[in-house]
């Protein structure tokens, strides 16, 4: 059984339904194309969330991957292991940090780094005993374990899997005053937060805010979580979202791209004086830095560098904002663009539980390019950071034909 209709139906029939696809099953991929089970070749405009920002199954990447998975591939962290030590200095280099926590998929980084932070709230800010407290914004997602799904506001994640993990808080996003209310509590050791709400909708905070929030951290004694695992590594037109503001956070959370959507990596990079707080056998994981993901990794890091993939993100970003914002003003159906870099996404005229974004998704696909909706009305637009001015050209035409094409009902 190769053909879509068939493999469709046996995911349907054997996989939980977890999941609500669009109706395209792939099987290749190459750059910023993807192909069907028919050949049909598309515009992959996901890019896997995110996790695939150097294209699909880049050389460099793959490379990496054959050539360590012929040497070593997991030894666990029960001994050392000849890739870890050189990837954990070549990634604390390049973000700026003391030390990093290897771990393997975005939730589990969140999940460390929530720990790292009550381990640092009860050793050095005194906190009293189980009563740390961590920070969230409404709005924002950060995975499907039971912690984050306890710090979320959104029904579909939370609603019928209680109880809940104790010591979390939700403050509306972009919102510094109900921030500084919540950090004069002693007992909050930690703010977490996306740079951009990438799930809620590629929802961008007013400038300064990320400036901000690290002082009003700084001002009473609260780490700074910024959860970068959809906006990191180049996505947003800069290394890191939080780049664009004087903000370095105290616990920094990678994912998705970090192994070039290869296969799962993740890090939690701090300094020393929050990252020693934990100490052997307090936490880890059996797959966290293995050889293969320390290879995989440390080449998806220098593809971005050595391609200049942040700075094509920017350039990019800012042509398709124009491009796009040029056909909405006259449009009947498309609200707003929003976003930086290649992480952007359209509002349309249309209700939050209207089928109206996925319908246009359909069209877009039928037409040659692969978005999906954040929300009724929300289509997320992230292709690979590889894409060309040409590629982007052609993908530009395809979502404002499509548009055009679209009436609403
Ligand atoms: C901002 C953010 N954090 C964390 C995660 C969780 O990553 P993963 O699905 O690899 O666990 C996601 C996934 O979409 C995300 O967007």
């Amino acid at each position: 059984m190769t053909d879509s209709t068939s493999l469709m139906q046996l995911e349907n029939d054997f996989g939980a339904h977890n999941y609500h696809p669009l109706p395209v099953v792939l099987e290749r991929g190459e750059g910023v194309f993807v192909w069907d089970c028919e050949g049909k070749k598309y515009f992959d405009f996901l890019s896997a969330y995110s996790a695939v920002n150097q294209g699909h199954c880049h050389p460099k990447i793959i490379n990496a991957l054959i050539n360590q998975s012929k040497k070593l591939t997991l030894t666990s962290r029960a001994f050392y292991n000849s890739a870890l030590g050189p990837y954990e200095k070549f990634i604390c280099d390049l973000f700026d940090y003391d030390k990093v926590l290897p771990m393997n998929t975005g939730v589990e980084g969140g999940e460390t780094a929530n720990k790292l932070a009550r381990k640092w709230g009860y050793l050095k800010k005194g906190i009293p005993e189980n009563k740390a407290r961590i920070i969230f914004a409404k709005g924002n997602f950060w995975g499907r374990t039971l912690a984050a799904i306890s710090s979320s506001d959104d029904p579909l994640s939370f609603k019928d899997f209680g109880p809940y993990m104790p010591g979390y808080d939700l403050i509306p996003y972009n919102d510094l005053e109900a921030l500084e209310t919540e950090l004069k509590d002693f007992n909050v050791a930690a703010f977490m937060v996306e740079p951009i709400q990438g799930e809620a909708g590629v929802v961008v905070p007013d400038d300064g805010y990320l400036e901000g929030v690290r002082r009003l951290c700084d001002k009473y004694n609260v780490l700074f979580i910024a959860d970068e695992v959809q906006t990191g590594i180049g996505r947003t037109g800069k290394l890191l979202a939080s780049d664009y503001e004087n903000a370095k956070p105290d616990i920094l959370i990678l994912g998705k791209a970090l192994s070039g959507g290869v296969f799962p990596v993740s890090a939690v990079l701090a300094n020393n004086e929050v990252m020693m707080c934990i100490k052997a056998g307090e936490h880890g994981s059996t797959f966290g830095g293995n050889p293969l993901a320390c290879a995989v990794a440390k080449a998806a890091l220098e593809v971005i560098i050595e391609e200049d993939l942040a700075e094509n993100a920017y350039n990019l970003g800012e042509y398709f904002r124009a491009e796009l914002n040029k056909f909405i003003k006259d449009s009947p159906i498309v609200k707003l663009v929003r976003g930086k870099g290649l992480l952007n996404a359209i509002v349309i005229n249309d209700t939050e539980e209207s089928k109206t974004a996925w319908n246009i998704c359909l069209e877009m696909k039928n037409n040659g390019l692969l978005a999906k909706p954040t929300h009724g009305n929300i289509i997320r637009f992230a292709p690979p950071l590889t894409i060309t001015r040409n590629q982007l050209d052609d993908c530009i035409k395809i979502i404002i034909d499509t548009l055009k094409g679209y009436k609403l009902g």
